[in-house]
């Protein structure tokens, strides 16, 4: 394991919105996390508005963090195209994959995801018929090929009517007390890893 002090993990959140100022959830989610020690803020979008990554830094960055975060909204049952080129360009073979490969062996992959879509759409029988976990195999797996281990996601779903007061507040709150939790080695990573959510996992 690649942590310094076992209980406390050095994370990083990997933000992608592509329109900041429109964005409700998952802005106020990135605002609960300001300030965290031990959690770094990286907004995507901001960084590269124009998609040109610099691959160095990134992977510079990832080599300081025990955690990663991918935070999104949930487009197209995926996540917004900044991301997916930060895959292509970033998680490069002989660094991250292949037989060489291991710099991020042993870290941990979380997906921070919001939905449009209510819970209950989320399974098999309901409107998008497949669970979130089925949605997120690409994540999971390219975590599997690059050595980490990928966590149950954390999931707000009926994002858009998530009440700006209280829902919003007190969903706010849970998020920042899981990165806590989450960065003080206070969840069961094992148990996180085999869930079907990471959200019940912190009271
Ligand atoms: C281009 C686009 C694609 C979307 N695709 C999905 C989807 O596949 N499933 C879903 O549940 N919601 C989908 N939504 C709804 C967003 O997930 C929702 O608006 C977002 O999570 C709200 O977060 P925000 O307030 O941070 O923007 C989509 C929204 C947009 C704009």
């Amino acid at each position: 394991m690649p942590v310094a002090d076992p209980n406390r993990y050095r994370i990083l959140i990997l933000f992608a919105h592509p329109a900041y100022d429109k964005s409700r959830v998952n802005r106020r989610l990135f605002e609960a996390a300001w300030g965290l020690e031990g959690v770094r803020l990286h907004d995507l979008y901001e960084a590269y508005p124009d998609f040109h990554i610099d691959i160095k830094r990134e992977q510079a960055l990832l080599l300081e963090h025990d955690l990663l975060v991918f935070q999104h909204p949930f487009y197209w049952y995926s996540s917004p195209a900044l991301l997916k080129e930060w895959m292509d360009l970033v998680l490069e073979h002989g660094w991250s994959y292949g037989r060489n490969g291991r710099a991020l062996a042993g870290k941990y992959l979380l997906s921070a995801v919001t939905t449009g879509g209510p819970e209950q759409a989320y399974r098999v029988g309901g409107n998008n018929r497949f669970p979130m976990r089925q949605y997120l195999l690409p994540f999971d797996q390219t975590a599997h090929l690059c050595k980490m281990k990928y966590l149950a996601p954390y999931t707000v779903h009926a994002a858009l009517t998530l009440e700006s007061g209280g829902d919003l507040e007190a969903q706010a709150a849970h998020w920042r007390r899981t990165l806590e939790a989450l960065r003080d080695g206070k969840i069961d990573l094992e148990a996180a890893a085999a869930a079907d959510r990471l959200n019940p996992l912190v009271p």
